[in-house]
């Protein structure tokens, strides 16, 4: 795109000083500048403007849990099966690296972050070590998709290399990049990253399977014969991957997704609670949570809505194809972005400054049917890695590690 035709290209969503720095830049900055305002897409930044109105909520109502009682009794049967299928290769894991990590606070990739005290024990080795307990189970590999970002790729496959993969077999590892989006200010005018370059981030935790699509890694997993796709997170360093006896309980069920979760500790807990949305599964947001979805109780009297999350599913594949092809709505969250001030220099916010434009997990569930919340014991199964310190912390899990008998 020459310059002419990308000014008017910003002209229209009233982006123009994306080019205040243009005239200083060297040739092939300009170029750069110039491709990346050619890929971006503006029209994402008009959605501030409709802020209040965005994606609006249907009807809550409580979603029948698999809770663990019931779980305990079909054990066996549910890992057989489980078992079954990971042994013919149809299951497959995605894990979700694509993310900043900003509250973390590290430059890193989360997964390349060491929890250990008196050995290094970094976050993407405890979740390999996670999957190849199932690995030996099973006796058979488990293909491991791995999706990061422009901003992390090269440090994550580099970082696998040189820990040889943590033992897992490098021919079922297979890394994607995820789609970036612009970072804006509140009033939706895109910041600049640097003088050619346009603030971006990934685009939120939904992007996966389309993002798997563009880089031909669905072709793969169709060819492979993988019908199940069990997606995480990078910060739960507890969590079971490819667990036998969900994959078991998610096929026996004949659910189109198996959603782990865990009992929530306290009615407002800032996690996203399991939930009917005008009859389909859905995930209603710690922030969406009114007092009365907080008082509400089931029929045994206990709260209603008190089963959380935690980034844990499995889809089938075929679905997910469908899926993508209506296209998520798309999500504003309000973030730190760096950004390049009046003076061009660059400033890391110490408070959010912005808005991020991200497609989320959640709004993939809600397109399907039928959804088998699977409980999981909390202290065994959930600790994610948010912060340095306090909740949801690097302190926080080093404990629950201990707890489960893990050496740190
Ligand atoms: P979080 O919502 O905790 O976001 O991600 P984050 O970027 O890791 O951390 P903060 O909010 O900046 O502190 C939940 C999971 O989704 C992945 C993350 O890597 C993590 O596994 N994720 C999130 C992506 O893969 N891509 C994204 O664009 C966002």
């Amino acid at each position: 795109m020459g310059y002419q035709e990308a000014y008017d290209k910003l002209e229209k969503y009233g982006q123009q000083h994306v080019l205040k720095y243009y005239e200083e830049l060297r040739k092939e900055e300009q170029e750069a500048l110039l491709c990346q305002i050619e890929q971006t897409d503006f029209e994402v930044l008009s959605l501030c403007q409709k802020k209040e109105t965005l994606n609006p909520r249907g009807e809550i109502t409580p979603i029948g849990v698999m809770q663990l009682p019931e779980i305990e009794v079909k054990k066996e049967e549910y890992t057989k099966i489980g078992l079954d299928a990971i042994r013919a290769g149809k299951v497959g894991a995605v894990l979700l690296a694509g993310g900043m990590g900003t509250r973390l606070g590290s430059d890193a990739p989360k997964g390349v972050y060491n929890i250990g005290l008196t050995k290094e024990v970094f976050i993407f080795q405890r979740l390999i070590e996670n999957l190849l307990d199932v690995v030996n189970q099973a006796g058979a590999w488990i293909p491991l998709y791995v999706m990061t970002s422009d901003k992390n790729h090269e440090t994550t496959t580099a970082f696998f290399k040189e820990k040889e993969y943590f033992g897992y077999n490098a021919d079922y590892v297979t890394f994607f990049m995820q789609d970036m989006a612009p970072a804006s200010d509140y009033e939706g005018k895109v910041y600049m990253e640097a003088k050619n370059k346009i603030s971006t981030s990934p685009n939120g935790n939904g992007g996966w399977f389309l993002s798997m699509m563009k880089w031909g890694v669905v072709d793969k997993i169709r060819e492979a014969g993988v019908e199940w796709l069990n997606v995480f997170a990078v910060d739960n360093v507890l969590q079971r991957i490819a667990d036998p006896c969900f994959v078991g309980a998610t096929i026996a069920t004949n659910s189109a997704v198996g959603a782990k979760v865990v009992k929530k500790n306290a009615p407002d807990e800032k996690v996203g609670a399991m939930c009917l949305e005008d009859g389909k599964p859905s995930i209603v947001e710690y922030y969406d949570m009114t007092e009365e979805l907080m008082a509400a109780k089931d029929e045994n009297g206990e709260p209603a809505y008190n089963f959380g999350v935690i980034l844990n599913y499995l889809f089938r594949e075929k679905d997910l194809e469908e899926i993508v092809a209506k296209k998520l709505p798309l999500h504003i969250v309000e973030k730190k972005i760096p950004f390049l001030d009046d003076k061009g220099e660059l400033v890391k916010p110490e408070k959010p400054n912005g808005y991020k434009f991200e497609q989320l997990v959640l709004d993939m569930i809600h397109e399907l049917d039928s959804c088998l919340p699977y409980e999981v014991v909390r202290n065994k199964e959930f600790a994610p890695i948010k912060n340095k310190t306090g909740i949801d912390s690097v302190e926080s899990a080093r404990e629950l590690c201990k707890e489960n008998g893990i050496e740190l």
